[in-house]
């Protein structure tokens, strides 16, 4: 890697989105009513902390949620490696501007780059002058980027790439439409042949003057010759707090207010094949020598600028923990046996030590020298993804848990088994738990863990989500179950510690999985009701939980719970009460408040949240981003005792201000993580 040299600079230019949200109101007409009573008992001696990290992320590279999503690179198969160490690697998706008369392009193991040997020639037939004149926009190479690059108006765009050639070079770095035709920024690497004798690194820096958000990025001359192109980035400069990840997806996770980040996968940790899972050493480093590696559960390429690293530092960036999900020996088709496991061990050891080492330590002064010399805050790892009944689990397990115990005994373990019916057969800190279903069976989850052992290792409902026809693409019948099953995670928060939806993300042109919390393509994105729903729960971890209890009919399907809790940006305390209506009545609830001081509820500030829709199955889409959403209101009968409304199929949140001399919280730990 010795021979790549440093760098030189040119600059240009750049652009915006609009997002055009309408909020709806509706209609609801039911023919029968219900009624029930809640009644919440604010005193202490019936209360609950709940924990600090109880609702969080779950992140997976799948549907493009990181190459082409949340990481902010434009550029696709920047190293040409795609289609693996060997030539005639896959370029894909690069292409040809010109035609076999005017360009030769092939691609050779002559990088300057030791772990990604591949680089592109492309010789050029045609010339400014002569017999064989080029055309007029020149020949060469054209990036499209993960089905179009969103290039912004006024916004600038760093590219990097790293040249090589015998002979002096013009080369045309631009920023185009979908076909070339209108330039949306442009600039020259010109250099003298003993400049770029050596392969050479040369940035530039584009300022979009128009928008467009199917765009490519093009890499033309018109002058013949021989060029070698490698390691070809485009990154916007306007990143979430410059840390290279796309701002609006980003912001999405930020407003969950999320307690950790699960990552990186899911089954891409495990890989279809050993060979193809995501080795955490091949992430980290410069962007440059990073092999990149194909996923072959989600069947894409991924360059692996999201590396360990990223994700270490996007869990920061968001104020959350990390949760490490990192390969046992074990795939879907392939295991190491236990005898043979121990270089599996190593690797998660010094991936612990990357994440938490001092800084002169080995694989912590790796960290430091990438930009973060203190310790990232890693108090949690999960030992494989989903493979409990696979032959050597446990037995490596075992291995893995005692050696990464013996060396960080504070580092909290999560187990694949489930441990919520029977008690686990190997210690552990945490057991996984997984649950895809339909709608009604979702709903009825709420009491999953109502019967669970107190005593043992706690749950973590890594992975929840309704599926299937009740799901259609994110409905908001699904949100409501989910959001009934949520409500019973809280019941039982003393036993289920932490909870995170699945999957996160989805790239529309890559959609693997559905349905999905967050939808995006190139430039616009929105939340379906399963993401909104969510953001009832973001000040749920840490908060208080009230003993709460409804008294109905049993064919009235509702689920309720109360939380007090304290607002970081006002101080103020708040008593919120959640309700999901899962059926098709209108219920009238007589709330009635005890252990509360009187007139401590305060009638100003209090508001009610509520989602719903006309229809059950109603979506949001690109067209109607915000069809399904929160709509937030005064509530102006809150008191000790108020009646109140569901709607049929709807979840509804009333948010009272409390006057806070006459609350007091369960423990006295009121620290409260603000991540935004
Ligand atoms: C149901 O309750 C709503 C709200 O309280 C009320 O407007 C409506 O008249 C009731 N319908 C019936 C059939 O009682
Ligand atoms: C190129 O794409 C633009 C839209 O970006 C279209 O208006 C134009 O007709 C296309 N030109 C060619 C030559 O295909
Ligand atoms: C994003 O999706 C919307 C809705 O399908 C579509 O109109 C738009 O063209 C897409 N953007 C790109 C760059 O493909
Ligand atoms: C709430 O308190 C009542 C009365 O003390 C008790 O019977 C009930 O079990 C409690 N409910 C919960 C969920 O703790
Ligand atoms: C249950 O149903 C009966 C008969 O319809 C009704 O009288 C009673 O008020 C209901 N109870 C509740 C808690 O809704």
């Amino acid at each position: 890697m010795g021979s790549c040299k440093a760098s030189y600079s040119v600059l240009l230019l750049y652009f915006f989105i609009g997002f055009c949200f309408v909020h709806q109101c509706f209609a609801i007409g039911a023919e029968t009513n219900q009624s029930a009573q809640l009644l919440v008992d604010a005193s202490e001696a019936l209360s609950q902390k709940i924990p600090e990290t109880l609702f969080g992320i779950f992140f997976e590279e799948i549907n493009h949620a990181g190459a082409g999503g949340i990481w902010a690179e434009l550029v696709s198969n920047r190293g040409f490696e795609a289609g693996g160490p060997n030539t005639p690697s896959n370029i894909d998706p690069w292409s040809i501007i010109g035609d076999e008369s005017s360009l030769i392009v092939s691609t050779e193991r002559s990088s300057c780059f030791e772990r990604n040997k591949v680089a592109l020639r492309m010789e050029v037939l045609c010339d400014s002058e002569g017999t064989s004149i080029c055309p007029a926009g020149g020949v060469g190479i054209y990036n499209p980027g993960f089905w179009g690059m969103n290039i912004e108006q006024g916004k600038t765009y760093k590219v990097v790439l790293y040249v090589r050639s015998l002979e002096s070079i013009d080369v045309s770095v631009s920023l185009t439409d979908s076909n070339g035709s209108q330039t949306l920024a442009t600039a020259n690497i010109i250099a003298a042949a003993s400049d770029v004798s050596d392969w050479t690194k040369a940035e530039v820096l584009l300022e979009a003057k128009a928008s467009n958000p199917n765009s490519r990025l093009q890499l033309t001359t018109t002058r013949k010759g021989v060029i070698w192109f490698d390691q070809v980035s485009a990154m916007p400069l306007d990143t979430y707090m410059g840390h290279g990840f796309h701002n609006g997806l980003v912001e999405m996770l930020a407003d969950l207010k999320p307690r950790f980040v699960r990552f990186p996968g899911g089954c891409f940790v495990e890989g279809e094949w050993l060979r193809n899972a995501f080795r955490w050493k091949e992430t980290i480093g410069s962007w440059e020598e990073r092999p990149g590696h194909f996923g072959d559960v989600w069947k894409y390429w991924t360059d692996d600028g999201l590396g360990y690293f990223e994700f270490l530092q996007l869990a920061e960036d968001l104020g959350a923990f990390p949760i490490w999900v990192f390969n046992n020996g074990i795939s879907h088709n392939d295991q190491v046996s236990t005898s043979s496991i121990l270089p599996f061990i190593q690797e998660a050891l010094d991936g612990i030590e990357f994440a938490r080492g001092d800084r002169d330590s080995k694989w912590g002064s790796i960290r430091a020298a990438m930009g973060h010399p203190e310790p990232f805050d890693l108090r949690y790892v999960a030992i494989g993804n989903e493979d409990c009944g696979k032959h050597y689990y446990r037995g490596n397990y075992l291995r893995f848990y005692d050696a990464i115990k013996r060396a960080y005994p504070d580092i909290q373990i999560i187990s694949n088994c489930d441990g919520s019916s029977h008690q686990l057969d190997h210690p552990a800190d945490f057991y996984d738990f997984h649950i895809y279903t339909s709608a009604n069976n979702m709903f009825s989850m709420a009491h999953r863990f109502d019967h669970t052992s107190r005593n043992g290792p706690k749950a973590f409902v890594s992975e929840y989500a309704v599926t299937g026809k009740d799901a259609g693409a994110g409905s908001l019948l699904a949100a409501l179950a989910e959001a009934g099953f949520l409500i019973g995670l809280e019941r039982n928060s003393d036993v289920v510690e932490m909870a995170s939806y699945a999957p996160l993300f989805v790239n529309a042109n890559d959609k693997r999985w559905n349905p999905d919390a967050i939808v995006f393509n190139s430039s616009q994105l929105y939340g379906t009701p399963s993401y909104w729903m969510q953001q009832f729960f973001r000040e749920s971890s840490g908060a208080t939980l009230l003993n709460s209890t409804l008294q109905m009919n049993s064919s009235t399907s509702i689920i309720a719970s109360a939380i007090t809790w304290q607002n970081a940006e006002d101080n103020r305390d708040y008593l919120r009460i959640k309700i999901v209506n899962f059926g098709s009545n209108t219920v009238n609830l007589k709330i009635s408040v005890a252990g509360l001081e009187s007139n401590s509820i305060q009638l100003s500030g209090s508001t009610k949240t509520v989602l719903t829709s006309s229809n059950v199955m109603d979506e949001n889409s690109f067209k109607e981003p915000k069809k399904v959403v929160p709509i937030k209101s005064l509530f102006e009968n809150a008191g000790e005792d108020m009646d109140v409304v569901l709607s049929p199929r709807s979840f509804t949140s009333f948010d009272m201000l409390i006057d806070s001399d006459n609350l007091r919280i369960a423990g006295t730990d009121s620290l409260y993580k603000s991540s935004i």
